[in-house]
């Protein structure tokens, strides 16, 4: 006998409580963050699915793993550990930590970029966009047109578009150090790309004599939906597939914050001696010695373990379907989500929810907000808040307004998802009274984290 049901793929050990709190507290609350959800207090969070970055819970292993890190300065044992472990699964030669994936682009956009350069990338994300501009380069986003509209189903809707890569390469020649790809595509609704997507992108890459990157923090949900989704994967492991989408490229950064199941960590690994060689030297600069990268012992044993555990096949059959679980629920009631349901996430789309409210008043942002003041649940804004400043001051809607519901991993269980289930269809009962958002106050860069807002007529409910 087979059963149906997808259990959490372990018990828990130790438990963190989570604090109830009134509408009343909330709306306080919303109103000290200058109506920004990364400005409140956690404690005043009920579900928080802010990000899946750093969220996760670790195992009994990898505490194991704290215990045994080494300390030392330079060519700690845990130092070896952790290289072996990225080694097993990107074969790359140069494995250098960093304290976070974004330390990992600041230091190889830092050390291959120049004034007036193209990145094309399936699409950027948040920081890795501000760490190409930041080096006065364009960051440039090409996926499937698929890739845009939310309600197309398409299995591999993260996929880049091959004739805009070749476009872009045959007519910029010298002006595109790298090409990158992000697995799974975060800001495109958490999607998918097939294997045959990165070889192809591959091989035009290697017609051009330009390097192709993985922004890999999400490789192992990127290779469980290849092993689902892609003819003649079903019966490969996660991590054979892993190591043949490595194979294509000749360098990733990684924030193992995501998939090295650990709280704090990154890396930049690639083939190239000399490159490896000015990106130790940058990271010296900043980071620390080449075997710890900012980076504790402890972490890098946490790291070690976690990226064993994270090509496990029941534990990611149990992630991608703790994720669908809810998407499901959501389409059946309506309520317009990116689809199919992404890897980490569930993202709703906002302007097909609210149409009422125009995306000069940050419909995505409103209903964030919103989630909040009803259920008390943190999700993030991927609209035109997050991405509607340009370089030069100017205003630009985002190409899509979405809500992002991330999935911290193996932390809520089956009874969360249910909660969040009714929270989101009841305040879909009562859309039509969500209103807009005005910014008041905002930095010059990455706005969304500190800026902030108030209702554009008053309340955030009619
Ligand atoms: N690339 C992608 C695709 C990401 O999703 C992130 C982080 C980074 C790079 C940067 O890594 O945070 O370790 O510096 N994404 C988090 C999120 C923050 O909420 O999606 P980091």
């Amino acid at each position: 006998m087979e059963f149906k049901t997808i259990i959490e793929p372990f018990r828990i050990k130790t438990v963190e409580p989570i604090r109830q709190t009134t509408r009343e507290q909330r709306e306080v609350a919303l109103r000290e963050a200058g109506y920004n959800l990364f400005q409140l207090q956690a404690e005043d969070v009920l579900i928080d699915l802010l990000t899946d970055s750093g969220t996760g819970a670790m195992s009994s292993e990898q505490w194991a793993g704290m215990m045994r890190g080494d300390e030392s300065y330079a060519g700690a044992t845990s130092f070896y550990a952790f290289e072996a472990a990225v080694q097993r699964i990107t074969g790359l030669k140069h494995v250098i930590p960093t304290h976070q994936g974004r330390a990992a682009e600041r230091i190889l956009f830092g050390s291959i970029l120049r004034d007036g350069d193209i990145v094309p990338n399936n699409t950027h994300f948040d920081t890795t966009r501000a760490n190409v501009e930041y080096r006065n380069a364009k960051a440039l986003d090409i996926p499937i047109p698929e890739g845009r509209q939310p309600h197309l189903f398409h299995p591999f809707k993260g996929n880049i578009d091959l004739l805009q890569l070749e476009d872009v390469l045959s007519q910029n020649p010298g002006r595109v150090p790298l090409v990158m790809i992000t697995i799974t595509n975060n800001s495109g609704g958490g999607q998918p790309v097939s294997m045959a997507n990165i070889r192809a992108a591959y091989e035009i890459c290697r017609q051009f004599g330009v390097p192709l990157f993985l922004d890999a923090c999400r490789f192992a949900e990127n290779a469980w939906f290849i092993k689902i989704r892609e003819k003649g994967y079903a019966n490969k492991s996660p991590l054979a597939i892993a190591q043949e989408m490595f194979s294509y490229v000749d360098g990733c950064t990684m924030s193992a914050k995501k998939d090295g199941l650990a709280n704090i960590g990154g890396f930049l690994a690639l083939n190239d001696d000399e490159l490896a060689q000015r990106c130790k030297n940058a990271l010296i600069l900043t980071e620390g010695f080449p075997t710890y990268g900012g980076l504790a012992g402890y972490d890098l044993e946490a790291i070690a373990v976690g990226l064993q555990e994270v090509v496990r096949e029941d534990y990611l059959q149990y992630r991608i379907r703790s994720v669908a679980y809810l998407g499901d629920i959501l389409i059946k009631a309506d309520i317009p989500i990116v689809q199919p349901p992404g890897g980490h996430a569930i993202y709703i789309d906002a302007k097909a929810m609210l149409p009422h409210i125009p995306q000069s008043e940050y419909p995505a942002w409103a209903l964030s907000l919103a989630l909040f003041l009803e259920g008390g649940i943190r999700s993030v804004e991927i609209g035109s808040v997050m991405f509607g400043q340009q370089p030069d001051g100017s205003e630009e809607p985002a190409a899509m307004e979405l809500v992002r519901l991330a999935f911290p991993r193996r932390v809520y269980t089956q009874s969360h998802v249910d909660y969040l289930a009714e929270v989101l269809l009841h305040v879909n009962t009562i859309k039509n009274r969500i209103q807009g958002m005005r910014i008041t106050d905002s930095p010059p860069v990455l706005r969304h984290f500190t800026a902030r807002l108030e209702p554009a007529h008053g309340s955030l409910f009619m």
